[in-house]
């Protein structure tokens, strides 16, 4: 019987590679994320009969449940969570932050994080077979800021927390947990953090991301099909092997040396 994944955010970017490459790599693979139209795109680039699509919000408990729900009645068990789904927030300088701004961000990216992991767990604790992996998708954020970008980059760093934390809780239940942190893939979001910092920083009237030093740069991109593989790498290893912490970024972005 195939492994049976669940990718969170499976509409758009990372998710839909990730979820179509799962699929291919011979995972059932529920396709998670609030709107469903984008879901249906992503179930019509994969294998057919590979997907399921159930929409969800991750910020919702009851929504969170009746995605596992539906997972563990169709195909009694889930062996993979791709913990995918993310904002971005806009550019802010840190002492204009609302708290409005700030649950936001941490709603999805913290929150939601955490209520599929724990949903996942749970339900790898129970199966038989036990166990599973849980992937949690981190970012260069979870070791660096770019600037004036404090919400973003809080809850990466505690998703570091949370891959440590669900790697030692889950060893007595076989819950291989790991991390993957990517930088620069072409997605959408960053396009929209490109224009983002555009707008908030038009009086300079140069387009790129936002440095720390002020200055705006285009910076280099990685194709989003190289973080997916990435991930089917991690999702194939046997339960007693795990990726704890993997890096893939596009090679020359500023980040390693300071700059
Ligand atoms: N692109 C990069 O270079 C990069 C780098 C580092 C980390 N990441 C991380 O990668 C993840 C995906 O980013 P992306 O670049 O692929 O951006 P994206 O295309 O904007 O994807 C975000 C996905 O999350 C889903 N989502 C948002 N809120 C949700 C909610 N409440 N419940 C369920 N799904 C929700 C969205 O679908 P709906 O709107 O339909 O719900 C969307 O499909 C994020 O966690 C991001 O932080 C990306």
């Amino acid at each position: 019987m195939n492994k049976i994944a669940i990718v969170t955010g499976a509409g758009s970017g990372i998710g839909r590679a990730c979820a179509i490459a799962l699929a291919e790599a011979g995972f059932t693979t529920i396709l998670a994320g609030r709107r469903r139209a984008p879901l249906e795109e992503t179930a019509a680039l994969a294998p057919a009969g590979s997907t399921l699509v159930v929409p969800a919000d991750v910020r919702e408990p009851a929504s969170v449940d009746a995605l596992f729900a539906t997972a563990k009645e169709r195909f009694g068990r889930v062996d993979l969570l791709f913990n995918n789904a993310g904002l971005f927030a806009p550019p802010a300088r840190f002492e204009d932050l609302t708290k409005e701004q700030w649950d936001e961000i941490v709603a999805v990216n913290v929150t939601g994080a955490f209520l599929c992991a724990q949903a996942a767990f749970r339900t790898m604790k129970e199966q038989n077979p036990q166990g599973g992996r849980i992937i949690n998708n981190g970012s260069i954020a979870a070791h660096a800021p770019r600037p004036l970008g404090a919400p973003y980059t809080t809850t990466k760093h505690a998703i570091t927390g949370l891959t440590k934390s669900i790697s030692l809780d889950g060893r007595p239940y076989t819950i291989a947990c790991g991390q993957i942190d990517i930088g620069n893939a072409q997605t959408a979001m960053m396009d929209r953090i490109e224009d983002a910092a555009f707008v908030a920083h038009s009086a300079r009237q140069q387009s790129g991301f936002l440095q720390a030093d002020g200055t705006k740069r285009v910076e280099p991109m990685m194709d989003v099909k190289y973080a997916a593989d990435a991930v089917v790498f991690m999702a194939q290893l046997p339960l007693d092997t795990n990726v704890q912490f993997l890096t893939v970024m596009a090679t020359n972005m500023p980040y390693v040396g300071r700059g």
